[in-house]
């Protein structure tokens, strides 16, 4: 599937039947769901910070590198940057121009980037508090961030372990375990970890150059006031976007 252009995106209820749709055979075939998702987050971007033409936009655990493409198919020039050699390489080739390095410790100047692009990164790493402090560091003045990830108690917060994930982070896994062994992919502590939406925005908050814009559910944007809710917020947003700016 090639990147959809903002006219052919669906929208409305549609958008989320065809996202579901896709999503349900991500396993089997990633590349069809992550084009969509990295259209729909450029085209959002462009109408929020655009246009995007131009910017250099770091792609925070960029992985194969669908958003970094669909960011340049609006004219960015994206850093692609990702810790795991793996990960870069998931869809063959890995980006063009990538860093291999850690999000945490970016190789990149003191305010020298319009945008900073995370997507589904956080749960991944032990801790966001480099990241965020990095996102402070390298924005300009006026800059963006989005950052976006799937927190712990949202029904896919433990991956392949849910809804053991709901008995916390450290029963959860170990149950999980215990019955099943490892899981395929993202076992707890060595690649997913349990980050949560209230302790992520008191953590933002706590930067003095950055100001949170806005707190939106990824996927379904519309019903945003339950981000208001400490508590039902960390079971029903399932994937929470944080938008920032660099003041
Ligand atoms: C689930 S993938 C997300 C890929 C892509 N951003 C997306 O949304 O589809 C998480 C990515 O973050 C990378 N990652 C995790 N911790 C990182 C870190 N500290 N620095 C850079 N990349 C990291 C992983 O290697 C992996 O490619």
């Amino acid at each position: 599937m090639s990147a959809a252009t903002a006219v052919d995106l669906p929208r409305g209820p549609e958008r989320f039947r065809t996202l579901w749709r896709l999503w349900r055979n991500e396993r089997a075939e990633p590349e069809p769901f992550y084009r969509l998702l990295a259209a729909y987050a450029v085209d959002d971007l462009d109408a929020h910070h655009g246009p995007l033409a131009g910017q250099t936009i770091a792609d925070l655990g960029c992985g194969p590198g669908y958003y970094t493409d669909a960011f340049r198919g609006r004219g960015a020039q994206v850093i692609p940057i990702d810790n795991s050699t793996d990960e870069l390489e998931l869809g063959g080739a890995p980006p063009e121009g990538y860093v291999l390095g850690d999000a945490g410790n970016l190789p990149l100047d003191d305010g020298s980037i319009d945008g900073v692009f995370c997507s589904n990164m956080l749960e991944h790493t032990p801790s966001a508090e480099p990241i965020v402090a990095e996102i402070e560091r390298v924005l300009k003045p006026g800059g963006w961030a989005y950052v976006s990830w799937t927190n712990w108690y949202s029904p896919w917060g433990g991956h392949l372990m849910a809804p053991y994930h709901y008995l916390g982070p450290t029963l959860g896994p170990r149950l999980y375990e215990k019955r099943h062994g490892k899981p395929e992919k993202h076992a707890y502590g060595e690649t997913l970890w349990a980050c949560h939406i209230g302790a992520t925005l008191r953590l933002v908050r706590s930067h003095p150059h950055l100001e949170i814009t806005d707190v939106v559910p990824r996927y379904w944007p519309w019903a945003k006031p339950i981000m208001k809710v400490p508590g039902l917020r960390e079971l029903v947003a399932w994937n929470c976007v944080i938008r920032v700016r660099r003041v």
